[in-house]
């Protein structure tokens, strides 16, 4: 069954759609009791996600729904409902989900209760519904990333229905607030500023399957981060595609650097971090509020994405090497202690070994502590998938590995550098594979394990750095 929820609900704004989607809530719980009935137990659900710390906070939205309607949270796709937040941005997602997705169906055989849904970025695309629909017959519920405020009412259709329920809109200014979410961690949290991207990279799909770019009001953004404080969240990440163009498009604009100085101010709040700054926007009046801020963490994610301005024009990124080379330096220098990561991609149409020797030359330059090296991905639709002068497997292949071994070796040498220093960490879990170890995060995104125990979590503990092991540190804790 074909669904359109959206012309339901146009035009209803943001407060009357959240109490809607409770009433649906309240009719979900109704259908999972029954289910409960029949089973003898509590349903259990599962959300996997693939992709970026955006669908990483979706998943928590989809969670909090879930755990009000009655389902317990496992982390066993063997559970009664089992819903896959898809990512689209590289083609190996897409082929992973497609994997997995024949494990789900040899589960469901054996339990005639399970129910499969799948969301996210992927589903945006109408080859992989039509793909779902012939070979994927098994799945219960899909819908996209435009509509997932409505998986309430979605989840209650699922119920009321035999057939495959799609629900996919090609875009929304709708913002929804309020609606419940579970948090994976306590003591930290994504937050989305905004939503969506303008940028069109010729590379990128995400544009197509995410839609324009809306920022949330200010207000609701502090709103919920005093929420978060007071229920003991002390780090956040402002999610957004770009956030250096938050703000643009609202009633009374506001820049993100100045959102930033209104977060600094909320007292309790210990960590700001955000993610993803685009080089083009990224504002002197951003690197002085970094620069005095006691709160924001010393670590931006600046994509380069390619060295060579050829390719960086053919990428539609609107930035050269050179310019880009004078924004880490001007960085580095107004602020010395901040952690520089990047993502890269290798074998963008028409890249030759020589442009590639130019990302090599950048990555010198600027010695990133970490960076995520991507072979091109081709993905329908975009400008770059009809680009004639696709790069032969074997060129990318030699230029990947290069980059990657120059990354390895100059963030090695990057992070070494804190040796012997004693900096705050806040715990996030006990070591997986050393039970007494913890493991904690410093402000410049480094990771160090050292001694302790399951009640430092969520704490901020000052740690000496006491050997590197490439990427990470042992440490010892100190007194306070
Ligand atoms: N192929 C490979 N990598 C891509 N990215 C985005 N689109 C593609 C693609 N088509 C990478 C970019 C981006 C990161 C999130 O994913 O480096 O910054
Ligand atoms: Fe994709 Fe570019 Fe937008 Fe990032 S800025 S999401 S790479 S189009």
């Amino acid at each position: 069954m074909e669904k359109n929820t959206k012309q339901i609900t146009e035009k209803l704004n943001g407060a009357e759609e959240t109490k809607r989607q409770f009433l649906f809530m309240e009719k979900a719980k109704e259908y999972v009791a029954l289910l409960e009935q029949e089973l003898g137990r509590k349903p259990t659900c599962c959300v996997t996600t693939f992709g970026c710390q955006m669908n990483a906070r979706d998943s928590e939205k989809l969670a909090g729904i879930l755990e009000l309607t009655g389902y317990v949270l496992v982390d066993d796709e063997d559970a009664d409902f089992v819903i896959y937040n898809t990512c689209t941005v590289r083609d190996n997602a897409n082929q992973r989900v497609y994997g997995r997705l024949g494990h789900l169906n040899s589960l469901k055989k054996k339990n005639p209760h399970k129910k499969i849904a799948l969301c996210g970025c992927m589903m945006q695309e109408p080859s992989v519904i039509e793909k779902i629909k012939k070979s994927y017959r098994f799945v219960d519920l899909i819908f996209g990333t435009h509509n997932i405020y409505k998986f309430a009412e979605l989840l209650v259709a699922m119920f009321e229905n035999e057939t495959m329920i799609i629900d996919i809109w090609d875009d929304t200014d709708q913002i929804v607030e309020d609606l419940p979410v579970e948090r994976k961690y306590p003591f930290k949290s994504g937050i989305n500023i905004m939503f969506g991207c303008n940028n069109f990279c010729s590379y990128c799909i995400v544009p197509y399957v995410r839609g324009r770019e809306r920022s949330r009001n200010p207000k609701d953004i502090i709103h919920e981060i005093e929420r978060l404080v007071a229920d003991g969240v002390v780090e956040i990440m402002l999610l957004g595609q770009n956030v250096n163009s938050y703000g643009k498009n609202l009633k009374e604009p506001m820049s993100f650097a100045q959102l930033l100085k209104e977060i600094e101010k909320i007292e309790g709040l210990e960590r700001i971090r955000f993610m993803t700054s685009h080089p083009k926007d990224l504002s002197d009046e951003l690197i002085q509020v970094m620069k005095e801020s006691k709160k924001i963490c010393r670590h931006l994610h600046l994509p380069l994405q390619a060295g060579s301005t050829r390719i960086l024009t053919a990428m539609n990124r609107r930035y050269t090497k050179e310019q880009y080379l004078a924004l880490a330096e001007k960085i580095r220098k107004e602020i010395p202690d901040i952690a520089l990561t990047t993502d890269i991609i290798v074998g963008f149409p028409g890249e030759t070994l020589e442009d590639v020797e130019e990302t090599i030359e950048v990555i010198k330059k600027v010695q990133y502590e970490n960076a995520f090296t991507f072979i091109y991905s081709k993905r329908t639709g975009t400008p770059a998938a009809a680009m004639e002068n696709q790069v032969p497997e074997e060129v990318v292949k030699e230029g990947f590995d290069k980059v990657l071994q120059t990354v390895q070796e100059t963030a090695r040498m990057r992070v070494a550098l804190l040796q012997g220093q004693t900096l705050d960490a806040l715990v996030e879990e006990v070591n997986e594979q050393d039970p007494t170890l913890v493991t904690g995060r410093l402000s410049n995104n480094t990771i160090v394990h050292f001694k302790g125990g399951k009640e430092l979590i969520g704490q901020i503990v000052p740690v000496y750095l006491k050997e590197c092991y490439g990427f990470y540190y042992l440490g010892e804790i100190m007194n306070k």
